[in-house]
């Protein structure tokens, strides 16, 4: 959910203001998703190296997390909405595991849409985690080195049960990955938008999946020929 600092310097307010706007983005892009047919969609609010930011700003994206939850559970569980929030929980403060936890349980047997949160989340971090726990199995004579297929590794990684994603849209015209899904992304299609994610709606998501669909996807095979 890229570009809300510059959305907010545009305007000549701080930082924060521009996250503000970005949970709204977030509120209309789950609708619209829904709308559109998505039957999964994972945000990045987070990220391992957002610690680097300024304390207040670090501040103000847990108050938003708080927020969005305390704001938004009762309709997202209504609705079908099941959330997940992938990430490392160690070291995040009690009343965020709350929240987090609650959401989780509340919204549990929920099918009609999957919301996922990646918040304090890096894919090189839950990379790391998976080879860490996987290590412990083998350690404890549960897993064979053998067995450590593919397969099995996707299965220690936070998204253990969501599909691979089939599109990964980076807002406010960056085109890098900065460390979001790595092992998941290795066949999704790229759709780079120029949209700073305070202004993403229904348009700019239509518009990226209109692009994917032109997209021939050929996943290391040939195509027809
Ligand atoms: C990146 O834009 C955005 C973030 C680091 C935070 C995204 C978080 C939210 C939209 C709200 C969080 C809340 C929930 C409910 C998950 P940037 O700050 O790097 O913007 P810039 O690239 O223009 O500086």
């Amino acid at each position: 959910m890229d570009g809300n600092g510059r959305w907010a310097k545009q305007r000549g307010r701080p930082r924060t203001f521009g996250h503000a706007e970005g949970v709204e983005a977030l509120r209309r892009t789950v609708e619209a998703a829904g709308d559109l047919g998505i039957e999964y969609l994972t945000v990045f609010g987070f990220s391992t190296e957002n610690w680097r930011r300024p304390a207040e700003e670090i501040n103000a994206l847990f108050d938003l997390l708080r927020l969005y939850v305390s704001r938004d559970l009762d309709k997202l569980a209504r609705e079908g909405v099941r959330v997940r929030i992938i990430g490392e929980r160690v070291g995040l403060q009690s009343d965020i595991l709350r929240i987090v936890e609650e959401a989780e349980a509340k919204t549990r047997h929920n099918t009609r849409f999957n919301l996922t949160i990646a918040f304090n989340y890096g894919g090189q971090d839950e990379i790391a985690r998976a080879a860490r726990r996987i290590a412990e199995e083998v350690a404890g004579g549960r897993l064979a080195p053998q067995d450590i297929t593919v397969e099995r590794f996707g299965s220690f990684l936070d998204t253990c049960e969501l599909p691979m994603p089939d599109l990964l849209i980076r807002t406010s015209g960056e085109a890098r990955l900065s460390n979001f899904m790595l092992w998941q992304a290795a066949y999704a299609e790229f759709v780079f938008s120029d949209v700073l994610w305070p202004d993403f709606d229904k348009d700019a998501l239509s518009a990226s999946i209109a692009e994917f669909h032109r997209r021939e996807r050929r996943f290391g095979g040939h195509g027809a020929e």
